[in-house]
């Protein structure tokens, strides 16, 4: 569907207490999140047998482990016995060991041991019997995917058109540079609405449209029945903005990494039209022989292009030719008005190259990293290093967003017709609390 175009759309209204109504957030629990597909983490981080991600949702927590035969199950962290969490972060085990009775939960989820298990059960020993609550896990893109729905879509339906959309694209080789959660003092939706338009990015990202262009008619706003969208917009300078003295340095550093002389365009137009152009076509020609080994396969759109695409509900991935961006945003377990924002920064390894531009974090080692970063988002002091990013500068209006769907002059949103997917958005959730989603 046209994602520009408000005449696909019911015209629910996007009111205020969607944003901070405890009875609102149960909905939200009781019909998305208990069935909706949720990433668990990455393969990457799961590469042998036994290795486990943890993945705790608000008052749940998920584990997904590495078999023996290279799959990955999904279980409660919950023992079989008496229910105790048994297990706080990812890692690696041969088996669970619950440490308040010592029972222990082979990778497969099945009772292996457990204290007296021959002695003092009257109704049999339950070991190889009992099972710790499976969920249903699947992989897609590099991630690993659960649902707590045990009927519900497969993890394919629910993305369509996702898997069929970036089949050429190899999410699973990029590396993760930066690795963030943080918490914000907004609603989870906050992130989403943000990541569903650009019609923001001239006010609050002035250094994007000199290389990734801003300019409406670009633009390709594209949104599907399962309340997935995203806008494809070229990676150029746009020609409404046109910043003096060396404004354009990224479209220009592009060029000349691919053997452009931005120097050799007379006009503006043709240095942002025809130098996207020859960019395109440098990279169609030159790929393997500059080592951009994940061109292979990608079409002639995601070498020089934009995709940022927003996964219903909570996540969104920007496609970019070299790097891979992961936002996600999920609610705070008691508080509807806190949410905790995920920012993993992936960029794809080119040969001879050490370092990367992770885009959202700035310039990293080409090499994964271990361990998350927990931090506040306080006003912005909670991640001074992130100061002036993109991601930090969404995150500074989140607060006030908040603030403002408190008050009594608010009844909707009034929206362009660039922001129809807001809009949308909100109606397939609705549509989710009504047990009526696509
Ligand atoms: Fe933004």
């Amino acid at each position: 569907m046209d994602g520009r175009d408000p005449s696909n759309l019911r015209g629910d209204k996007i009111t205020g207490d969607r944003y901070y109504s405890p009875e609102f957030a149960q909905k939200e629990w009781d019909h998305l999140w208990t069935k909706i597909w949720h990433i668990a983490g990455r393969t990457a981080d799961i590469p042998e047998p036994g290795d486990f991600l943890v993945h705790n949702f608000m008052q749940e927590s998920v584990i997904a482990v590495r078999q023996d035969d290279g799959s990955v199950r999904a279980f409660y962290n919950s023992c079989g016995h008496r229910g105790m969490r048994m297990v706080s972060e990812s890692s690696s085990v041969d088996t669970f060991h619950c440490p308040y009775h010592g029972w222990k939960w082979g990778k497969d989820g099945t009772l292996v041991d457990a204290q007296d298990a021959d002695v003092d059960f009257k109704r049999g020993n339950p070991c190889g019997k009992l099972k710790l609550g499976e969920l249903r896990c699947d992989i897609w893109g590099g991630f690993v995917w659960y649902t707590m729905d045990d009927d519900g879509q497969s993890l394919e339906e629910y993305l369509e058109p996702m898997v069929a959309l970036y089949r050429g694209y190899p999410m699973d080789t990029a590396v993760r540079v930066a690795w963030y959660r943080i918490e914000l003092n907004a609603n989870w939706k906050f992130v989403t609405d943000n990541f569903s338009e650009s019609y923001h990015t001239r006010t609050a990202h002035p250094q994007v449209p000199p290389w990734i262009d801003q300019d409406v008619d670009s633009a390709r706003h594209e949104m599907w029945p399962k309340g997935h969208g995203r806008t494809v917009q070229p990676m150029r300078p746009s020609l409404s903005d046109r910043p003096a003295g060396g404004g354009n340095a990224m479209f220009e550093a592009e060029l000349r990494k691919w053997d452009i002389d931005p120097g050799k365009y007379e006009t503006y137009e043709e240095f942002a039209l025809q130098g996207w152009k020859d960019l395109k076509a440098a990279k169609q020609k030159l790929w393997a022989e500059k080592g951009y080994r994940h061109y292979e396969k990608m079409n002639d759109e995601e070498i020089t292009d934009s995709p940022h695409t927003v996964i219903f509900p909570n996540v969104t991935i920007s496609f970019l030719p070299d790097n891979l961006v992961f936002f996600r945003s999920e609610p705070h377990a008691s508080d509807p008005e806190k949410c905790y924002f995920d920012l993993w920064c992936m960029a794809f390894p080119v040969e001879g190259q050490t370092e990367v531009e992770s885009i959202m974090a700035g310039p990293k080692p080409l090499r994964e990293v271990m361990e998350c970063e927990h931090r506040e988002f306080d006003g912005g002091r909670g991640i001074p290093e992130l100061a002036g990013q993109i991601v930090y500068q969404d995150m500074e209006l989140a607060e006030n967003m908040q603030a403002g769907m408190h008050s009594r002059g608010y009844k909707d949103a009034y929206l362009s017709d660039q922001e129809t997917r807001i809009r949308f958005f909100h109606e397939v959730l609705n549509d989710w609390l009504n047990d009526s989603q696509p």
